[in-house]
């Protein structure tokens, strides 16, 4: 066990400084004391308490504000993903611009005074999707994901033959603050128990990194999960919660690893949310009691997440059952979604103040909240309307349905269309009998909405119609699978639809360039088709609306930070002046209001909403709105047969962020 006490320090420094004299100033290392169970940083004993915190999560412009209330909270380091797939959208593209600049965020981190613990994946987990590796290495169909499958080990090698390069000036060693590197990311929770890969990878970032790095893996706070999960000269870590017997945990490490320093890489503040699930809590009190007997150990612990932030756009993952994350990734954490000060966030640096000085001077404080107030939307055109500026690349034909893979498509909506082999004069089930709706389907017939599919909820709707009558079935993609064996999550129609008995074939594809078009502002009021037959009162045809408004004069500090609601709308996607901010669904909730971070509105000129409303939007039957608050919302009460269906998985599975 390592005594962190200043007067340690000293002693076992001075024989160092009279051996290495006045080299020792210039030279930094990090490393693991096997004999006194601990780490050293430049030959001093050394623990870390450090916090989650994602930069793709976050605004660039909010990068520095979150890490400094991280380093005023006491934290003396950070640990945050990398996500291949966001990186390198397309195989052999990459972008490590703005917001992807993870360089600058290791620069900000370090000019704070945060250390780094690095875990770069290849495949990280984290409610992203597909656990950030790329949908496309997913064009050779059988390909064994996290594994030495030679065309998965491939883009691997050359992805991090971009990556790592980057990442080595940062390194503790170099004068950085990484102080360490994960391997992988709890790979004993996987089936593949491939230890030639982990033994692959451990090889590729020596090569890059050096020899000197400190490199770890981290597994699930069980002994099964430490057998698939550790290899041979890699440090292996532990994770659990705040709800467990802390020495259990830590005795699990031990069984890996009997000498070294103590590591909770996750230790939770918070938890996961669900669409249809309740609102995670973990309450202040069992965190603070649990964080304060970890400490007192002399463990190191890194706190996930210690912000969460936000999955803009269409980044979130799911479980399985298939169950998608919401866009706000709050996580309960001690900094809100919004980088917020919480009570959570005081106590925590309550107990940490007992074992380390914190830093002294002013907190930064919450970035102020603006309630902007309603904007009036006005009906744009349905996707049927406008199918032909959004499918850029044309239709594609095929007997059977294709993937949006198969289509060049990782994200989004793919618009599939046939037609009704036979008349259907009695309701005839339009059915997935194989569950290969991924994920959500918004079925019309000659222009009318007339049910939704959704994969593992409702697999078969009726239907009536003339035979040669158009069906047209608007597919959405809500996330891949980002943790467990069904990794290798497809989407579109992923297996055939039937009618009765018939399979339906000859169907016409569009892929949707939506975020394109609603950049190039090619949606407009005027394509509507004038003869879009009346809709049944519960549904309507995905449609567009658009709606503007004026940040006030006058008004100091504008613009602020606001949220958005969207009152009796159901689901869908919004975007402010093109930036996707994510997906709404307060018909299922928990989550009710988005986070609008300010830099996305502008004081110049009108800012632009987009809403693509897939089920109804409240238009019709009163004030067609959505409004900006100053607070969020993301505990709504969920249904409670949502509840019921998932609350197996809710108790027993062990879930791997
Ligand atoms: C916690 O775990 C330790 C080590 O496994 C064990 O000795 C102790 O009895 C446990 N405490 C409780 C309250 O279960
Ligand atoms: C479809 O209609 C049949 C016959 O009316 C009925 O038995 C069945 O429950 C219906 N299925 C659904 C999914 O509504
Ligand atoms: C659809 O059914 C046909 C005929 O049974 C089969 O050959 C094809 O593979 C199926 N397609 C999909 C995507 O399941
Ligand atoms: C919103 O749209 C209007 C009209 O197209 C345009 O003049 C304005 O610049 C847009 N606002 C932003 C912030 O892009
Ligand atoms: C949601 O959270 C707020 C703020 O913590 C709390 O006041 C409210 O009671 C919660 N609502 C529900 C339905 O849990």
């Amino acid at each position: 066990m390592c005594l962190l006490r200043a007067g340690n320090t000293i002693l076992l420094l001075l024989p160092l400084l009279l051996l290495f004299g006045q080299s020792l100033s210039v030279s930094r290392s990090f490393s693991i004391d096997y004999q006194n169970d601990c780490f050293r940083k430049d030959g001093d004993v050394f623990r870390y308490i450090s916090g989650s915190i994602h930069y793709f999560r976050i605004p660039r412009i909010y990068w520095k504000d979150r890490l400094l209330k991280m380093y005023m909270a006491g934290l003396n380091a950070i640990q945050t993903y990398i996500p291949w797939n966001f990186h390198e959208e397309s195989p052999g593209v990459y972008n490590f611009e703005g917001d992807r600049d993870f360089e600058h965020f290791l620069q900000l981190a370090n000019d704070i005074g945060l250390l780094v613990i690095l875990r770069p994946g290849p495949y990280v987990c984290s409610e992203w999707d597909m656990g950030g590796l790329p949908a496309w290495l997913l064009k050779k169909k059988n390909i064994v994901l996290r594994s030495s499958d030679p065309d998965y080990l491939a883009a691997v090698d050359r992805w991090m033959g971009k990556l790592l390069p980057r990442v080595k000036p940062y390194l503790y060693q170099s004068g950085g603050p990484i102080i360490s590197v994960q391997v992988e990311n709890e790979y004993g929770s996987y089936f593949a128990c491939d230890y030639n890969y982990l033994r692959h990878l451990t090889k590729l970032f020596r090569s890059y990194l050096g020899n000197d790095v400190v490199l770890f893996t981290t597994d699930g706070g069980g002994i099964s999960y430490l057998k698939c999960g550790t290899i041979q000269d890699v440090y292996a870590t532990v994770d659990f919660g705040p709800n467990g017997n802390i020495s259990a945990g830590f005795a699990v490490q031990r069984y890996a690893e009997p000498h070294g320093p103590l590591i909770n890489s996750e230790f939770y503040t918070g938890w996961l949310d669900h669409w249809g699930w309740p609102h995670s809590v973990v309450a202040t009190s069992q965190l603070t009691k649990s964080l304060n007997t970890i400490l007192a150990m002399g463990a190191n612990v890194n706190m996930y997440m210690f912000i969460g932030g936000t999955t803009f756009g269409y980044w979130n993952g799911a479980n399985t059952p298939y169950a998608p994350q919401p866009t706000s990734y709050d996580f309960n954490a001690p900094l809100s979604e919004a980088g917020d000060l919480t009570e959570k966030y005081y106590a925590v640096r309550e107990v940490i103040k007992k074992y380390r000085k914190i830093p002294e001077g002013p907190m930064p404080p919450s970035t102020p909240k603006y309630a902007y107030g309603s904007v009036t939307m006005k009906k744009l055109q349905t996707i049927t309307d406008a199918l032909d500026k959004l499918s850029l690349s044309g239709p594609v034909k095929s007997k059977y349905p294709l993937t949006f893979l198969d289509l060049n498509q990782a994200f989004g909506f793919v618009l599939y269309r046939t037609f009704l082999p036979l008349a259907c004069i009695t309701p005839i089930p339009l059915s997935s009998p194989l569950n290969g709706v991924h994920d959500r389907a918004y079925v019309s017939i000659n222009g009318v909405a007339v049910g939704i599919l959704e994969r593992n909820k409702v697999l078969s709707i009726n239907v009536t119609g003339n035979a040669g009558s158009q069906l047209d079935i608007l597919v959405e993609n809500m996330g891949r699978i980002n943790y467990g064996k069904d990794i290798n999550d497809f989407k579109g129609l992923v297996t055939n639809l039937t009618l009765g008995e018939y399979v339906l074939t000859d169907w016409t594809m569009y892929s949707l360039s939506i975020d394109e078009a609603i950049n190039q502002g090619i949606i407009d009021e005027d394509g509507a088709a004038p003869e879009d037959p009346p809709q049944p009162a519960a549904l309507s045809l995905p449609t567009f609306y658009r709606g503007s408004f004026i940040i006030p004069d006058g008004i100091p500090d504008l613009p602020q930070d606001t949220y958005i609601k969207l009152p009796s709308w159901r689901k869908g996607q919004i975007w402010i002046n093109g930036f996707n901010l994510g997906r709404y669904w307060p018909a299922r909730g928990p989550q009710v209001t988005l986070f609008v971070p300010a830099h996305l509105l502008s004081t110049a000129v009108p800012n632009n909403l987009t809403v693509l409303e897939l089920e109804n939007a409240p238009c019709s039957s009163g004030p067609c709105t959505v409004e900006f608050t100053d607070s969020p919302i993301i505990n709504a009460t969920v249904l409670p047969n949502y509840k019921q269906s998932w609350s197996l998985f809710d108790k027993g599975i062990m879930l791997g962020l």
